[in-house]
């Protein structure tokens, strides 16, 4: 993969300074290889779809909803002991450049810049989110508010940044995996994800992830299963995006939003479910696809983790817990792990 190194957005003259946006260039892929992963998923049977398509500029918009609402835990819980313990994180690390995959609006960041802050260490950020429109906007809302704040952000996918940051700015760097992300994906790319991670970061540098942890059904399933159906506007949308992105004529009409517990894998999927047979096609993909009435597309697992186990496997990838933290009721972690 390569970065362009053009910004792509022009902040006002009092910001530009301290900001700096870079992305992927989209050119350099013709829409049938950026849309293979598409094609793969649904050709096999059980369909599936690649959860990253969730997240267009809609899609981070409908994201962002779901963290406030009330059935849907993970964000708040995370929060409560980002509050409690960003100090104690702060402290443990010392001056570090903060690194965070999957930046989205930057909210639970504010927590940890605060504590850098108070500590009176310079503020480095790098986010790196799929979506330009939030990244931009967030970073903008965050150079206003941290007078000495400077931002890098990357535009692009996780494996795209992981493969291409650059050196840190300073002596050392904290990369950050908020919000259970890691969640989503299956146990093999779980690996190679911290082997990446493990890569990429120098020996002494810190990686801090949060993860939901296992809890029971009846706080699983409604937290997927909002009263207000966001989550099901959230589902459907994807297939919203797939239409725009490679001339699709998906009919959301035909699709219902579906998310279970699966008790053996201790995870929830997600699927969007057709009732009705049709043929779907994606021109820019040269793709025609049959659906029947009753079949189902995967689009996310979302897994709920042990604490313990995953602490071995991180430790196992070279990456070294060194603290953790939950809150009162257990349902969330943050592990601090050091390369
Ligand atoms: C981003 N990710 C951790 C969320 C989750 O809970 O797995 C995505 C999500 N899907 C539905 N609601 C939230």
């Amino acid at each position: 993969m390569q970065i362009t190194s053009t910004a792509t957005w022009k902040a006002p003259d009092s910001l530009q300074s301290r900001l700096q946006i870079q992305h992927f260039s989209p050119s350099e892929h013709s829409p049938i290889a950026v849309g293979q992963d598409v094609i793969k998923g649904l050709t096999q049977s059980p369909k599936v779809l690649p959860p990253q398509y969730f997240y267009d500029d809609r899609g981070s918009q409908l994201f962002e909803q779901i963290c406030a609402l009330p059935e849907y835990y993970p964000t708040r819980t995370e929060a409560w002991i980002l509050h409690h313990y960003a100090p104690a994180i702060a402290q443990c690390t010392g001056v570090c450049e903060l690194v965070e995959l999957g930046s989205g609006s930057s909210t639970k960041t504010r927590l940890l810049l605060d504590a850098y802050q108070q500590q009176g260490y310079p503020l480095h950020y790098q986010p790196i989110d799929v979506s330009a429109g939030i990244l931009t906007e967030s970073a903008e809302q965050l150079l206003t508010d941290y007078p000495s704040l400077k931002v890098q952000g990357w535009v692009g996918t996780y494996e795209q940044a992981l493969a291409k940051l650059p050196l840190a700015t300073l002596s050392q760097r904290m990369l950050f995996f908020l919000g259970s992300s890691l969640g989503n994906f299956t146990p093999a790319a779980c690996d190679q994800f911290m082997t990446q991670i493990a890569t990429v970061l120098a020996p002494g540098d810190y990686f801090l992830l949060g993860i939901d942890l296992q809890k029971p059904k009846d706080i699983l399933e409604p937290a997927y299963n909002d009263r207000q159906q966001v989550t099901a506007a959230f589902n459907l949308n994807m297939l919203s995006h797939l239409n725009w992105r490679f001339q699709g004529n998906f009919d959301l009409g035909l699709f219902a939003h579906q998310a279970i517990y699966n008790p053996v894998e201790t995870q929830i999927e997600m699927y969007l479910h057709c009732h009705k047979d049709h043929q779907v096609s994606l021109k820019e993909l040269d793709l025609s696809i049959s659906f029947q009435a009753g079949e189902s597309i995967l689009t996310e697992i979302s897994r709920k983790f042990d604490l313990a186990a995953l602490q071995i496997q991180l430790e196992s990838h070279g990456l070294k817990p060194i603290q953790t933290w939950t809150d009162p009721q257990q349902w969330f972690g943050l592990i601090l792990c050091q390369a």
